[in-house]
Protein backbone atom coordinates (compact mmCIF):
# COMPACT_ATOMS: atom_id res chain seq x y z
CA UNK A 1 0.00 0.00 0.00
CA UNK A 2 1.44 3.36 -1.26
CA UNK A 3 1.40 6.18 1.90
CA UNK A 4 0.10 9.37 1.06
CA UNK A 5 0.49 12.65 1.97
CA UNK A 6 -1.09 13.97 4.93
CA UNK A 7 -0.47 17.95 4.17
CA UNK A 8 -1.65 19.82 1.43
CA UNK A 9 -1.05 23.39 0.13
CA UNK A 10 -3.52 26.37 0.48
CA UNK A 11 -5.50 27.81 -2.76
CA UNK A 12 -2.39 29.58 -3.89
CA UNK A 13 0.34 28.21 -2.00
CA UNK A 14 0.94 25.62 -4.60
CA UNK A 15 1.74 28.33 -7.23
CA UNK A 16 3.85 30.29 -4.85
CA UNK A 17 5.97 27.48 -3.94
CA UNK A 18 6.39 26.15 -7.28
CA UNK A 19 7.57 29.41 -8.58
CA UNK A 20 10.03 29.41 -5.05
CA UNK A 21 11.42 26.50 -6.70
CA UNK A 22 11.84 27.63 -10.22
CA UNK A 23 12.79 31.18 -9.69
CA UNK A 24 16.19 31.01 -8.19
CA UNK A 25 19.81 31.40 -8.43
CA UNK A 26 19.30 30.21 -11.80
CA UNK A 27 17.34 33.05 -12.96
CA UNK A 28 19.10 35.73 -11.08
CA UNK A 29 22.42 35.11 -11.41
CA UNK A 30 22.98 32.43 -13.72
CA UNK A 31 20.54 33.40 -16.55
CA UNK A 32 22.50 36.95 -16.81
CA UNK A 33 25.38 35.69 -16.69
CA UNK A 34 25.42 32.55 -19.18
CA UNK A 35 23.24 34.84 -21.59
CA UNK A 36 26.31 37.37 -21.33
CA UNK A 37 29.30 34.89 -22.12
CA UNK A 38 27.05 33.27 -25.09
CA UNK A 39 26.14 36.60 -26.63
CA UNK A 40 22.67 37.71 -25.60
CA UNK A 41 19.94 37.42 -28.32
CA UNK A 42 20.20 34.19 -29.96
CA UNK A 43 21.41 32.43 -26.77
CA UNK A 44 18.03 33.95 -25.31
CA UNK A 45 15.59 33.49 -27.99
CA UNK A 46 17.06 29.31 -27.87
CA UNK A 47 15.91 29.77 -24.35
CA UNK A 48 12.83 30.59 -24.68
CA UNK A 49 11.93 28.31 -27.47
CA UNK A 50 12.93 25.39 -25.04
CA UNK A 51 11.05 26.82 -22.45
CA UNK A 52 7.99 26.90 -24.51
CA UNK A 53 7.72 23.77 -26.83
CA UNK A 54 9.66 21.36 -23.95
CA UNK A 55 10.01 22.70 -20.68
CA UNK A 56 6.31 23.76 -20.47
CA UNK A 57 5.01 19.48 -21.43
CA UNK A 58 7.66 18.56 -18.75
CA UNK A 59 6.20 20.83 -16.40
CA UNK A 60 2.57 20.20 -16.58
CA UNK A 61 3.66 16.19 -17.12
CA UNK A 62 5.47 16.61 -13.50
CA UNK A 63 2.78 18.16 -11.80
CA UNK A 64 -0.22 15.93 -13.85
CA UNK A 65 2.19 12.71 -12.31
CA UNK A 66 2.50 14.50 -8.32
CA UNK A 67 -1.43 15.08 -8.55
CA UNK A 68 -2.53 11.92 -9.18
CA UNK A 69 -0.20 10.12 -6.82
CA UNK A 70 -0.25 12.24 -4.18
CA UNK A 71 2.68 10.13 -2.79
CA UNK A 72 6.74 10.47 -2.87
CA UNK A 73 8.34 10.00 -5.91
CA UNK A 74 9.60 6.22 -6.29
CA UNK A 75 5.88 5.57 -5.13
CA UNK A 76 4.31 7.60 -7.66
CA UNK A 77 6.35 5.73 -11.00
CA UNK A 78 5.47 2.82 -9.08
CA UNK A 79 1.93 3.20 -8.69
CA UNK A 80 0.78 4.88 -11.92
CA UNK A 81 2.71 2.81 -14.40
CA UNK A 82 0.25 0.60 -16.71
CA UNK A 83 3.03 -1.93 -17.04
CA UNK A 84 6.35 -2.74 -15.28
CA UNK A 85 5.89 -0.55 -12.03
CA UNK A 86 8.81 -2.17 -10.45
CA UNK A 87 10.99 -0.98 -13.47
CA UNK A 88 9.72 2.57 -13.08
CA UNK A 89 10.61 2.34 -9.65
CA UNK A 90 14.15 3.59 -10.57
CA UNK A 91 13.31 6.37 -12.08
CA UNK A 92 13.42 7.71 -8.25
CA UNK A 93 17.00 8.05 -9.81
CA UNK A 94 16.15 11.91 -10.21
CA UNK A 95 15.59 12.23 -6.37
CA UNK A 96 19.76 12.16 -6.19
CA UNK A 97 19.97 14.41 -8.81
CA UNK A 98 18.25 17.33 -6.94
CA UNK A 99 21.04 16.18 -3.64
CA UNK A 100 23.68 17.18 -6.41
CA UNK A 101 22.44 20.15 -7.38
CA UNK A 102 21.83 21.25 -3.80
CA UNK A 103 25.42 20.55 -3.00
CA UNK A 104 26.82 23.60 -4.79
CA UNK A 105 23.67 25.42 -5.18
CA UNK A 106 23.63 26.24 -1.33
CA UNK A 107 27.38 27.10 -1.57
CA UNK A 108 26.59 29.59 -3.53
CA UNK A 109 23.81 30.71 -1.52
CA UNK A 110 26.28 30.73 1.46
CA UNK A 111 28.13 33.00 -1.35
CA UNK A 112 25.28 35.58 -1.42
CA UNK A 113 25.25 35.56 2.89
CA UNK A 114 28.35 36.88 2.54
CA UNK A 115 28.01 39.63 0.15
CA UNK A 116 24.66 40.41 1.91
CA UNK A 117 27.29 41.38 4.85
CA UNK A 118 29.56 42.97 2.30
CA UNK A 119 26.80 44.86 1.36
CA UNK A 120 25.71 45.78 4.79
CA UNK A 121 29.26 46.95 5.65
CA UNK A 122 31.59 48.40 2.79
CA UNK A 123 31.46 47.22 -0.87
CA UNK A 124 34.28 47.06 -2.94
CA UNK A 125 35.19 50.49 -4.19
CA UNK A 126 36.40 49.67 -7.66
CA UNK A 127 36.48 46.56 -9.97
CA UNK A 128 39.66 45.38 -9.17
CA UNK A 129 39.62 45.20 -5.66
CA UNK A 130 36.05 43.60 -6.12
CA UNK A 131 37.56 41.36 -8.34
CA UNK A 132 40.12 40.37 -5.61
CA UNK A 133 37.27 40.18 -2.59
CA UNK A 134 35.60 37.35 -4.42
CA UNK A 135 38.97 35.55 -5.88
CA UNK A 136 40.03 35.72 -1.71
CA UNK A 137 36.70 34.62 -0.76
CA UNK A 138 36.52 31.61 -3.30
CA UNK A 139 39.97 30.42 -3.32
CA UNK A 140 41.25 31.45 -0.24
CA UNK A 141 38.64 32.24 2.84
CA UNK A 142 37.61 28.98 3.17
CA UNK A 143 36.78 29.08 6.61
CA UNK A 144 34.62 31.89 5.50
CA UNK A 145 33.00 30.25 2.59
CA UNK A 146 32.27 26.77 5.27
CA UNK A 147 30.67 29.38 7.80
CA UNK A 148 27.93 30.87 5.36
CA UNK A 149 27.67 27.66 3.71
CA UNK A 150 26.59 25.52 6.73
CA UNK A 151 24.35 28.40 7.87
CA UNK A 152 22.88 27.76 4.49
CA UNK A 153 22.03 24.31 4.90
CA UNK A 154 20.97 24.57 8.33
CA UNK A 155 17.94 26.57 7.44
CA UNK A 156 16.65 24.88 4.29
CA UNK A 157 16.87 21.65 6.55
CA UNK A 158 14.89 23.68 9.70
CA UNK A 159 12.48 25.06 7.05
CA UNK A 160 11.78 21.98 5.61
CA UNK A 161 11.63 19.71 8.87
CA UNK A 162 8.34 22.14 9.52
CA UNK A 163 6.20 20.41 6.87
CA UNK A 164 4.76 21.62 3.93
CA UNK A 165 2.03 24.55 5.32
CA UNK A 166 4.34 25.48 8.52
CA UNK A 167 7.80 25.59 6.83
CA UNK A 168 7.94 25.53 2.65
CA UNK A 169 4.29 27.05 2.18
CA UNK A 170 5.37 30.06 4.83
CA UNK A 171 8.44 30.59 3.55
CA UNK A 172 7.47 30.93 0.62
CA UNK A 173 4.43 33.18 0.97
CA UNK A 174 6.41 35.88 2.66
CA UNK A 175 9.80 35.44 0.60
CA UNK A 176 8.45 35.15 -2.76
CA UNK A 177 6.19 38.38 -3.03
CA UNK A 178 9.62 40.05 -1.57
CA UNK A 179 11.90 39.20 -3.72
CA UNK A 180 9.48 40.40 -6.35
CA UNK A 181 8.71 43.61 -5.12
CA UNK A 182 12.52 44.24 -5.24
CA UNK A 183 13.41 43.62 -8.54
CA UNK A 184 10.32 45.28 -9.73
CA UNK A 185 11.69 48.63 -7.73
CA UNK A 186 15.45 47.98 -9.30
CA UNK A 187 13.24 47.41 -12.90
CA UNK A 188 11.64 50.86 -12.35
CA UNK A 189 15.06 52.47 -11.36
CA UNK A 190 16.84 50.65 -14.14
CA UNK A 191 14.51 52.53 -16.39
CA UNK A 192 16.11 56.37 -15.56
CA UNK A 193 19.47 54.70 -16.34
CA UNK A 194 21.50 55.71 -19.16
CA UNK A 195 22.11 51.75 -20.08
CA UNK A 196 18.68 51.02 -20.19
CA UNK A 197 18.85 50.89 -24.17
CA UNK A 198 21.51 48.91 -24.42
CA UNK A 199 20.36 46.06 -22.30
CA UNK A 200 17.40 45.65 -23.85
CA UNK A 201 18.75 45.38 -27.42
CA UNK A 202 21.55 42.75 -25.46
CA UNK A 203 19.42 40.96 -24.45
CA UNK A 204 16.53 41.26 -27.49
CA UNK A 205 18.35 41.73 -30.86
CA UNK A 206 20.61 38.46 -32.12
CA UNK A 207 23.93 38.58 -32.46
CA UNK A 208 25.47 35.64 -33.78
CA UNK A 209 29.14 35.95 -33.15
CA UNK A 210 29.40 34.32 -29.86
CA UNK A 211 26.69 31.68 -30.62
CA UNK A 212 27.55 28.16 -31.08
CA UNK A 213 26.29 24.50 -30.78
CA UNK A 214 27.69 24.90 -27.44
CA UNK A 215 25.66 27.20 -26.38
CA UNK A 216 22.49 25.11 -27.36
CA UNK A 217 23.57 22.57 -24.40
CA UNK A 218 23.74 25.85 -22.11
CA UNK A 219 20.58 27.04 -23.32
CA UNK A 220 18.97 23.65 -23.19
CA UNK A 221 20.27 22.94 -19.82
CA UNK A 222 19.64 26.39 -18.49
CA UNK A 223 15.52 25.67 -19.28
CA UNK A 224 15.24 23.21 -17.25
CA UNK A 225 17.37 24.03 -14.50
CA UNK A 226 15.17 27.15 -14.32
CA UNK A 227 12.28 25.32 -14.29
CA UNK A 228 13.21 23.00 -11.72
CA UNK A 229 12.23 20.20 -14.42
CA UNK A 230 13.39 16.46 -14.64
CA UNK A 231 14.53 15.98 -10.81
CA UNK A 232 11.23 14.86 -9.29
CA UNK A 233 10.71 18.62 -7.57
CA UNK A 234 7.89 19.66 -9.28
CA UNK A 235 6.31 16.37 -8.87
CA UNK A 236 7.13 16.28 -5.25
CA UNK A 237 5.37 19.25 -4.69
CA UNK A 238 2.39 18.67 -7.35
CA UNK A 239 1.61 15.52 -4.59
CA UNK A 240 0.54 18.23 -2.01
CA UNK A 241 -1.48 20.06 -4.40
CA UNK A 242 -5.24 20.92 -3.64
CA UNK A 243 -7.90 18.99 -5.01
CA UNK A 244 -9.49 21.14 -6.95
CA UNK A 245 -6.22 23.50 -8.54
CA UNK A 246 -6.13 23.70 -11.74
CA UNK A 247 -2.78 22.02 -12.80
CA UNK A 248 -2.72 23.89 -16.29
CA UNK A 249 -3.10 27.13 -15.14
CA UNK A 250 -0.92 26.82 -12.51
CA UNK A 251 2.23 25.46 -15.07
CA UNK A 252 1.45 28.35 -17.12
CA UNK A 253 1.73 31.09 -14.53
CA UNK A 254 4.72 28.87 -12.68
CA UNK A 255 6.37 28.91 -16.05
CA UNK A 256 5.33 32.37 -17.01
CA UNK A 257 6.47 33.88 -13.99
CA UNK A 258 9.71 32.32 -14.08
CA UNK A 259 10.76 33.24 -17.78
CA UNK A 260 9.53 37.30 -16.74
CA UNK A 261 11.99 37.08 -13.62
CA UNK A 262 15.05 35.92 -14.97
CA UNK A 263 14.07 38.17 -18.39
CA UNK A 264 13.70 41.50 -15.86
CA UNK A 265 16.67 40.24 -13.56
CA UNK A 266 18.58 40.22 -16.81
CA UNK A 267 17.27 43.68 -17.93
CA UNK A 268 17.94 45.09 -14.39
CA UNK A 269 21.95 43.49 -14.10
CA UNK A 270 22.78 44.45 -17.74
CA UNK A 271 21.14 48.20 -17.32
CA UNK A 272 23.64 48.59 -14.50
CA UNK A 273 26.33 46.64 -16.38
CA UNK A 274 26.06 49.19 -19.13
CA UNK A 275 25.82 52.19 -17.59
CA UNK A 276 28.93 52.43 -16.56
CA UNK A 277 30.16 51.33 -19.84
CA UNK A 278 31.28 47.69 -18.06
CA UNK A 279 31.17 44.37 -20.52
CA UNK A 280 28.45 41.71 -19.98
CA UNK A 281 30.09 38.87 -20.70
CA UNK A 282 32.13 38.31 -17.14
CA UNK A 283 31.35 34.38 -16.66
CA UNK A 284 30.12 33.74 -13.31
CA UNK A 285 31.61 36.52 -11.01
CA UNK A 286 28.92 38.92 -13.16
CA UNK A 287 26.79 39.67 -9.60
CA UNK A 288 29.69 39.21 -7.35
CA UNK A 289 32.33 40.88 -8.95
CA UNK A 290 30.55 43.53 -11.73
CA UNK A 291 27.56 44.23 -9.68
CA UNK A 292 29.15 45.11 -6.30
CA UNK A 293 31.70 47.55 -7.81
CA UNK A 294 29.28 48.75 -9.64
CA UNK A 295 26.88 49.53 -6.82
CA UNK A 296 29.85 51.33 -4.90
CA UNK A 297 29.90 53.74 -7.94
CA UNK A 298 26.30 54.39 -8.02
CA UNK A 299 26.30 55.79 -4.46
CA UNK A 300 23.97 55.79 -1.39
CA UNK A 301 21.15 54.62 -4.19
CA UNK A 302 23.89 51.75 -5.36
CA UNK A 303 24.25 51.08 -1.67
CA UNK A 304 21.00 50.39 -0.69
CA UNK A 305 20.17 48.31 -3.83
CA UNK A 306 23.44 46.32 -2.97
CA UNK A 307 21.60 45.39 0.22
CA UNK A 308 18.42 44.19 -1.35
CA UNK A 309 19.88 43.05 -4.37
CA UNK A 310 21.33 40.38 -2.14
CA UNK A 311 18.38 39.40 0.11
CA UNK A 312 16.84 39.36 -2.80
CA UNK A 313 18.89 37.01 -4.33
CA UNK A 314 19.12 34.85 -0.42
CA UNK A 315 15.19 34.65 -0.74
CA UNK A 316 14.91 33.07 -4.63
CA UNK A 317 18.07 30.94 -3.58
CA UNK A 318 16.64 29.40 -0.40
CA UNK A 319 12.84 28.99 -1.57
CA UNK A 320 14.69 26.79 -4.39
CA UNK A 321 16.89 25.17 -1.83
CA UNK A 322 14.21 24.22 -0.06
CA UNK A 323 12.15 22.33 -2.98
CA UNK A 324 15.30 20.27 -3.92
CA UNK A 325 15.71 18.51 -0.78
CA UNK A 326 12.00 17.74 -0.23
CA UNK A 327 11.19 14.82 -2.62
CA UNK A 328 14.73 13.22 -0.58
CA UNK A 329 12.73 13.74 2.81
CA UNK A 330 9.65 12.86 1.37
CA UNK A 331 10.81 9.24 -0.09
CA UNK A 332 12.50 8.92 3.16
CA UNK A 333 9.70 9.40 5.35
CA UNK A 334 6.87 7.29 2.87
CA UNK A 335 8.95 4.71 2.38
CA UNK A 336 11.48 4.14 5.14
CA UNK A 337 9.33 4.84 7.60
CA UNK A 338 11.74 7.90 8.44
CA UNK A 339 10.31 10.20 10.78
CA UNK A 340 10.78 13.73 9.38
CA UNK A 341 13.16 15.46 11.39
CA UNK A 342 15.61 12.51 11.23
CA UNK A 343 14.80 12.55 7.36
CA UNK A 344 15.27 15.59 6.68
CA UNK A 345 18.43 16.38 8.77
CA UNK A 346 19.81 13.12 7.64
CA UNK A 347 19.96 13.89 4.13
CA UNK A 348 20.61 17.36 4.57
CA UNK A 349 24.44 16.29 5.65
CA UNK A 350 25.09 14.12 3.46
CA UNK A 351 24.40 16.89 1.03
CA UNK A 352 26.50 19.06 3.22
CA UNK A 353 29.39 16.81 2.94
CA UNK A 354 29.12 16.67 -1.06
CA UNK A 355 28.65 20.21 -0.65
CA UNK A 356 32.15 20.71 1.24
CA UNK A 357 33.90 19.33 -2.05
CA UNK A 358 32.16 21.09 -4.02
CA UNK A 359 33.54 24.19 -1.82
CA UNK A 360 36.59 23.13 -1.33
CA UNK A 361 37.17 22.39 -5.07
CA UNK A 362 37.00 26.09 -6.03
CA UNK A 363 40.10 26.54 -3.13
CA UNK A 364 43.88 27.00 -3.90
CA UNK A 365 44.75 24.57 -0.97
CA UNK A 366 42.36 21.76 -2.44
CA UNK A 367 41.81 22.70 -6.07
CA UNK A 368 44.26 20.33 -7.90
CA UNK A 369 43.11 17.47 -6.11
CA UNK A 370 39.24 18.10 -6.44
CA UNK A 371 39.66 18.50 -10.09
CA UNK A 372 38.95 16.19 -12.85
CA UNK A 373 40.33 17.01 -16.44
CA UNK A 374 39.43 20.19 -17.56
CA UNK A 375 36.50 20.69 -14.68
CA UNK A 376 36.92 21.09 -10.72
CA UNK A 377 34.39 19.19 -9.11
CA UNK A 378 32.16 22.04 -8.52
CA UNK A 379 32.13 23.16 -12.41
CA UNK A 380 31.61 19.28 -13.05
CA UNK A 381 28.03 18.73 -10.68
CA UNK A 382 27.20 22.11 -12.41
CA UNK A 383 27.24 20.85 -15.97
CA UNK A 384 26.32 17.29 -14.80
CA UNK A 385 23.16 18.30 -13.43
CA UNK A 386 21.61 21.21 -15.71
CA UNK A 387 23.39 19.90 -19.19
CA UNK A 388 22.84 16.21 -18.82
CA UNK A 389 21.26 14.76 -15.82
CA UNK A 390 17.99 17.07 -15.82
CA UNK A 391 17.30 16.53 -19.28
CA UNK A 392 17.87 12.94 -18.77
CA UNK A 393 15.00 13.24 -16.13
CA UNK A 394 13.03 15.46 -18.32
CA UNK A 395 12.90 12.59 -20.88
CA UNK A 396 11.82 9.82 -18.34
CA UNK A 397 9.03 12.09 -17.23
CA UNK A 398 7.36 12.53 -20.70
CA UNK A 399 8.15 8.95 -21.74
CA UNK A 400 5.97 7.84 -17.98
CA UNK A 401 3.33 10.52 -19.07
CA UNK A 402 3.27 9.88 -22.91
CA UNK A 403 3.07 5.68 -22.79
CA UNK A 404 3.12 4.26 -19.54
CA UNK A 405 0.35 6.29 -17.41
CA UNK A 406 -3.73 5.07 -17.88
CA UNK A 407 -4.34 7.13 -21.41
CA UNK A 408 -7.76 7.20 -20.06
CA UNK A 409 -6.58 9.06 -16.92
CA UNK A 410 -4.44 11.60 -18.51
CA UNK A 411 -6.88 12.52 -20.95
CA UNK A 412 -9.75 13.33 -18.15
CA UNK A 413 -7.48 15.34 -16.04
CA UNK A 414 -6.23 17.48 -18.69
CA UNK A 415 -8.14 17.55 -21.56
CA UNK A 416 -11.04 19.39 -19.92
CA UNK A 417 -8.43 22.24 -18.95
CA UNK A 418 -6.80 23.31 -22.39
CA UNK A 419 -9.31 21.80 -25.01
CA UNK A 420 -8.33 19.33 -27.23
CA UNK A 421 -6.21 21.09 -29.84
CA UNK A 422 -3.78 21.41 -26.73
CA UNK A 423 -4.19 18.29 -25.66
CA UNK A 424 -2.67 16.37 -28.98
CA UNK A 425 -0.12 19.18 -28.74
CA UNK A 426 1.13 17.91 -25.64
CA UNK A 427 1.08 14.58 -26.16
CA UNK A 428 2.72 15.02 -29.78
CA UNK A 429 4.94 16.83 -27.15
CA UNK A 430 5.41 14.46 -24.68
CA UNK A 431 5.63 11.70 -27.52
CA UNK A 432 7.90 12.92 -30.23
CA UNK A 433 9.00 16.20 -29.47
CA UNK A 434 10.94 16.22 -26.46
CA UNK A 435 12.60 12.67 -26.48
CA UNK A 436 13.31 12.98 -30.06
CA UNK A 437 14.72 16.91 -29.36
CA UNK A 438 16.17 15.73 -25.98
CA UNK A 439 18.60 12.67 -27.37
CA UNK A 440 20.04 14.85 -30.09
CA UNK A 441 21.24 17.62 -27.54
CA UNK A 442 22.64 14.63 -25.17
CA UNK A 443 24.18 12.58 -28.36
CA UNK A 444 25.55 15.98 -29.49
CA UNK A 445 27.08 16.98 -25.54
CA UNK A 446 28.52 13.46 -25.28
CA UNK A 447 30.36 13.27 -28.80
CA UNK A 448 28.53 10.72 -29.93
CA UNK A 449 27.07 12.30 -32.79
CA UNK A 450 27.54 16.14 -33.80
CA UNK A 451 25.18 18.41 -35.01
N1 LIG B 1 15.09 26.47 -10.57
C1 LIG B 1 16.10 26.89 -9.66
C2 LIG B 1 16.78 28.13 -10.17
O1 LIG B 1 16.51 28.57 -11.29
O2 LIG B 1 17.60 28.65 -9.43
C3 LIG B 1 17.13 25.84 -9.37
C4 LIG B 1 16.60 24.50 -9.19
C5 LIG B 1 15.59 24.28 -8.27
C6 LIG B 1 17.07 23.49 -9.97
C7 LIG B 1 15.05 23.04 -8.14
C8 LIG B 1 16.55 22.26 -9.83
C9 LIG B 1 15.54 22.05 -8.93
F1 LIG B 1 15.03 20.88 -8.83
Amino acid sequence: MIEKNKERFGRIGFILAAAGSAVGLGNIWKFPYITGENGGGVFVLVYLLTVVLIGMSIFLAEVLIGKKANSDTVSAFEGLATKGGHIWKAAGFTIFIGMLILSFYSVVIGWIFHYIVVALTALPTNMKEAEEAFMTMLQVNWGTQLFYFSLAMFLIAFIISQGVKRGIEKVNLYMMPAMMTILVVMLVYATTMSGFGQSLEFLFSPNFEKFNTSSIIVAVGHAFFTLSIGMAVILTYASSIGEDTNIVKASLSVVALDTIIALVAGIVIFTITFSSGTEPGKGAGLVFITLPALFYEMGTVGSIMAIFFFISLAFAGLTSAISILEPMVMYLENRWDMTKSKATYGSAFVVYLVGILALLANTKDFGAILTIGSKNLFDWFDFLTAAILMPLGGIVIAVFVGYFMDKDMVRDEVEPLMGSTFYNLWMISLRYIVPIAITLVLLNETGIWKI
